[in-house]
């Protein structure tokens, strides 16, 4: 973890108008700047880039956000990512909190991998180009295939000879550990020898989405029933199966461009398709696909093309993954090649132009598609068809998740067409299977859920009766709002000669319950947690932090100046000064406020407690409560009078 401090460091040499402007060209507007919005086509610059404010927003296509929201966005970094590509580009150092020795260790094994793996490629890509049984084995045989040089640099492609151990000897002379080699899949351990585990195969290097190399894909030669097609990379630190899906690296910003993302199985399908021209594409090595991987992709589009060859085991494989693909919301679609061809192959024989004909024309909605393959398989067999029917149900109940209903009622609507059944019928099933859904998950939270918060009754079940000033109170989370507002904009200033005005209102605050909304809490802990490790929290702290919704929320409150409604002016003569000038008195009657306002709930409390039966000693200590309260109101009440009124 990055340390606050850095943090703060990094955020005061922000510079919106430097960092978005080595991605888009800018011309200043006035006080603002303008250019090409980076997110979608547009012609007539809509980007409009704000210093003052440090924020973005083109009103074209409505993306808006900050300086880190703009590297999360366009270069697709985590916070942290980006946090540490503004550190690098204002020299600021990275202080990381203390991390485990069982870290450290795991994060020194995976540097030490990445630089091996980078040794090697530069080794086998050296090998295919430059050497004699590179060029005469490994190179004819990718050219007779149809490969450019181009296409083979471009994907750092190499070839690892047939010698029982050129590679591992060549390593061992640079210094690399016989540990970490064996760890990367590089070599392999026969009888305390070192051999070399990829001979006599061409070898594909495996990018993470940052270019480095966390593996490799090494392809036999010659035919041979003993030996695997392919040996990959062993799981390690790095190369983690699940997350990879190959190409990514080259792909990514061509899938964000064309708002959609082909699969294939292989790694020669990928190389032989850039080669073609058609370059967001992506393989998954003919597994099912892992809820990672489709993160992955879902990072740069909702759309999911999937090729395959028409009779290959992988597309089996390719269904299992998609239902998930569904309840993460992607659009999925199928596409398969005929007559015992793979892409790699249909591409080479049929040329780009055709190919991508044949992929539109073609393109297969995935659910619709299950289903008819399912209903071959069932023809004449209602038993078998009621269990179809059940099955796409199913499915179709998993797309609410992503919240597209009308995506759902068209799919119903096709899938009972296909399957000649009534609309409804259909509809009612899927009803059923969302039920079931949401009660699991209803089941599930109530069994999380702290107990005690459901204790108290809700809240617009109080009886309020005549008081409309509790209805304010309740309504607006006003007194929250402000008393947040005042601690961001007024915490450091001095409270007295010793504290400042965050100490006062930490101290004011012990009693939790002051606070309805937990995000407002949030924002209050958050800022006691700077504070209190001795920094100094600002609006610009809150705005740039990696929780979205804590960052909304202070927006909010500075944004839109919370006004204190006219009502309650009138109601408390509120004096009309400047804010800063009086910024004591704003304080003192902020809280004085939340406290009012818990001091009419307990009230209201107790008045309903003492509208039922109770024994007349009971009785009387309600009213003795209820005439504590009401003391303590008018003492509140004349309190605030007097800040007020001074
Ligand atoms: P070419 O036959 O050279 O065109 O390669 P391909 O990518 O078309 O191979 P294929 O269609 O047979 O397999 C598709 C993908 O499945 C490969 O790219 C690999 O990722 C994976 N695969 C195939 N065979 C093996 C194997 O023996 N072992 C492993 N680990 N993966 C394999
Ligand atoms: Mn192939």
């Amino acid at each position: 973890m990055i340390t606050p401090a850095t943090i703060q460091q990094i955020l005061n040499r922000i510079d919106i108008i430097d960092v978005v402007g080595s991605f888009v060209k800018l011309k200043k507007r006035g006080t603002n700047y303008l250019g090409l919005c980076p997110f979608h086509n547009e012609k007539s610059p809509s980007f409009t880039v704000s210093p003052n404010k440090e924020i973005y927003k083109c009103f074209g296509c409505g993306k808006s956000g900050n300086t880190i929201s703009f590297l999360m966005e366009h270069e697709k970094y985590s916070y942290v990512e980006a946090l540490k590509w503004l550190a690098n580009r204002y020299n600021v150092e990275v202080e990381e909190t203390e991390v485990s020795a069982e870290v450290r260790a795991q994060q020194q094994v995976a540097d030490s991998l990445y630089i091996l793996n980078s040794f090697a490629q530069q080794y086998f890509t050296n090998i295919l180009f430059e050497d004699e049984e590179g060029q005469n084995i490994g190179l004819s045989y990718l050219k007779e295939r149809g490969f450019t040089e181009a296409i083979l640099r471009k994907f750092q492609v190499g070839y690892c000879k047939e010698s029982r151990n050129a590679f591992v000897i060549e390593a061992l002379q640079k210094q690399y550990n016989r540990e970490l080699l064996v760890k990367s899949g590089l070599a392999a351990n026969r009888n305390d020898e070192l051999v070399d585990n990829y001979r006599g195969r061409i070898i594909f290097p495996v990018h993470n989405t940052t270019g480095k190399i966390i593996g490799f894909g090494a392809r036999i030669i010659k035919k041979n029933d003993k030996a695997p097609k392919y040996i990959n990379t062993p799981e390690n630190e790095i190369y983690i199966k699940s997350r990879i899906l190959y190409g990514m690296y080259f792909a990514r910003q061509v899938i964000d461009k064309y708002d959609e993302c082909l699969l294939v199985e292989g790694y020669t399908d990928v190389v032989s398709l850039h080669q073609a021209g058609i370059e967001n594409v992506v393989a998954s090595g003919g597994t099912s696909l892992t809820t990672d991987q489709i993160r992955l992709v879902r990072k740069y589009s909702n759309n999911l093309t999937i090729i395959y060859d028409g009779d290959s085991a992988g597309v089996k494989a390719a269904l299992r993954g998609l239902d998930m693909a569904l309840e993460e919301g992607l659009n999925v679609k199928l596409v398969l090649i005929p007559d015992k061809e793979d892409p790699d192959s249909y591409v080479n024989k049929v040329g780009a132009e055709a190919f991508r004909d044949f992929i539109e024309a073609n393109k297969k909605d995935f659910i619709l598609f299950q289903l008819e393959v399912a209903l071959k398989d069932a023809q004449g067999d209602s038993q078998k068809k009621a269990a179809v029917v059940n099955q796409i149900a199913e499915t179709l109940a998993k797309i609410s998740k992503a919240e597209d209903f009308t995506k759902q009622q068209d799919y119903i609507r096709q899938c009972a067409e296909l399957l000649k059944i009534e609309e409804t019928g259909l509809n009612n099933l899927v009803n059923k299977f969302i039920r079931e859904r949401v009660n699991k998950q209803e089941a599930k939270w109530q069994a999380e859920a702290p107990v005690a918060e459901f204790d108290q009754p809700p809240l617009q079940e109080y009886d309020t009766g005549s008081d409309e000033v509790f209805q304010l109170l309740i309504k607006d989370e006003l007194q929250e709002r402000a008393v947040v507002k005042a601690l961001i904009e007024f915490g450091l200033k001095a409270w007295d000669e010793s504290t400042k005005v965050a100490d006062h209102i930490f101290n004011e605050l012990v009693d939790e319950d002051l606070f309805d909304n937990p995000q407002l809490m949030d924002v209050i802990n958050t800022y006691r947690l700077w504070y209190d490790a001795g920094l100094e929290p600002t609006a610009k702290n809150f705005f740039y932090h990696e929780n979205q919704a804590l960052s909304a929320v202070v927006v909010s409150l500075l944004e839109f100046p919370y006004e204190v409604s006219e009502k309650w002016k009138n109601k408390f003569q509120m004096p009309v000064n400047s804010r800063e000038e009086i910024y004591r008195e704003e304080v003192i009657s902020t809280l004085g406020y939340l406290k009012l306002r818990k001091i009419k709930r307990m009230m209201q409390e107790n008045q309903i407690d003492l509208g039922k039966p109770h024994t007349p000693e009971e009785q009387l200590n309600l009213l003795q409560t209820h005439q504590a309260l009401k003391l303590m109101e008018r003492e509140l009440l004349q309190h605030l009078g007097t800040v007020i009124v001074r």
